[in-house]
């Protein structure tokens, strides 16, 4: 399996980073447009392979696609992040046009890849990689509803005391911090309901710091966060790269699921060697449709900008 990594920023570079040390994929190529910046973070990700005990190969190349060529999975994280107190919606103008070129430079070079869009408005991002490559829509796969699952998981482990691992829960929607939907009402302990632990007042107050998960950490760092990120890409394309046909909330092209069509948006889909293998329609309660009937007005705006 050969992945290339377009953007080898923070979240990009801690992408490739797990992605060699999970050690499931023959080479990482991780490619910037920054001179010279890909090249370095993937030699000083290869000094790490003794000490780590991977076997991937890691390569870097500033914006030479033909290194790039054959890549089973690319995930693009090129882009700019937002600040403390933006949007992700605020970054569209810039990260429309980066997403568009690479992501039809990348199908030049290999034309039967997996996308996986990170770079923000990821939803936007994801639907608008469909408009510029025509990829069919299991090959392309939104990454959000992953992170926002795991921001969730560890909220909601914290409010009960519990390791996270106790925990099953699914945030689904926009990626954004208003539009995504945590199901607060199916998460469970040891599948016991997490509403036979939780009050009503703590429920909701850890619906909302999930939600504000990706602001707070902004707030804290100066900046977007990485390792989460990365580490949520990388369970991604290990899905793919063993076929695993494991559920992950992700930003999929709808053509009438959960009654919304011609959007990108979070739905829990099976992933395996074929990408997105099958979008899961979970019983929503009515409470939690319109929640999503929302987000999807909100995206839908959004993707009017472009
Ligand atoms: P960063 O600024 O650390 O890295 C971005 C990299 O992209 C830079 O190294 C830059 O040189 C490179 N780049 C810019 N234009 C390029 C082009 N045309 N071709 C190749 N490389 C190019 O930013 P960071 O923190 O890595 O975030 C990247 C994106 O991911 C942002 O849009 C951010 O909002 C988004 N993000 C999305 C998440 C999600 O869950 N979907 C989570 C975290 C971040």
């Amino acid at each position: 399996m050969k992945v290339t990594v377009v953007g080898a920023g923070a979240v990009g570079a801690s992408c490739a980073e797990y992605i060699a040390i999970k050690d499931f994929a023959d080479e990482v190529v991780l490619i910037d447009i920054k001179e010279g910046f890909a090249e370095g973070k993937a030699m000083d990700l290869m000094q790490t392979a003794s000490l780590n005990g991977f076997d991937t190969k890691v390569t870097g190349t500033t914006n030479d696609y033909s290194k790039t060529a054959g890549s089973d999975v690319a995930v693009i994280t090129s882009g700019i992040p937002r600040k403390p107190g933006m949007t992700r919606e605020e970054l569209i103008g810039i990260n429309a046009g980066i997403v568009k070129t690479v992501s039809e430079n990348l199908i030049k070079y290999s034309p039967n890849v997996i996308l996986i869009v990170v770079s923000n408005p990821m939803d936007t991002m994801a639907y608008l990689a469909h408009k510029a490559t025509g990829l069919p829509k299991n090959r392309i796969i939104g990454m959000g509803g992953a992170l926002d699952s795991a921001r969730f998981k560890y909220r909601i482990a914290e409010a009960l005391d519990c390791p996270q691992s106790d925990v099953s829960a699914m945030v689904i929607g926009a990626h954004s911090d208003t539009g995504m939907v945590p199901l607060i009402e199916k998460a469970v302990r040891n599948s016991v309901p997490v509403s036979e632990f939780l009050s009503a007042e703590k429920m909701a107050e850890v619906v909302e710091a999930t939600k504000v998960g990706g602001a707070t950490l902004t707030k804290l760092l100066g900046t977007s966060a990485w390792y989460a990120p990365g580490a949520a890409v990388s369970e991604l394309v290990r899905a793919i790269a063993l076929d695993s046909q494991k559920m992950f909330p992700c930003s999929a092209l709808l053509d009438g699921e959960y009654g919304q069509s011609d959007i990108s948006l979070g739905v829990p889909c099976v992933l395996g060697k074929n990408g997105i293998e099958k979008i899961v329609e979970i019983e929503l309660s009515d409470a939690e449709k319109a929640k999503f009937a929302e987000s999807a007005e909100a995206v839908k705006k959004v993707n009017g900008l472009l």
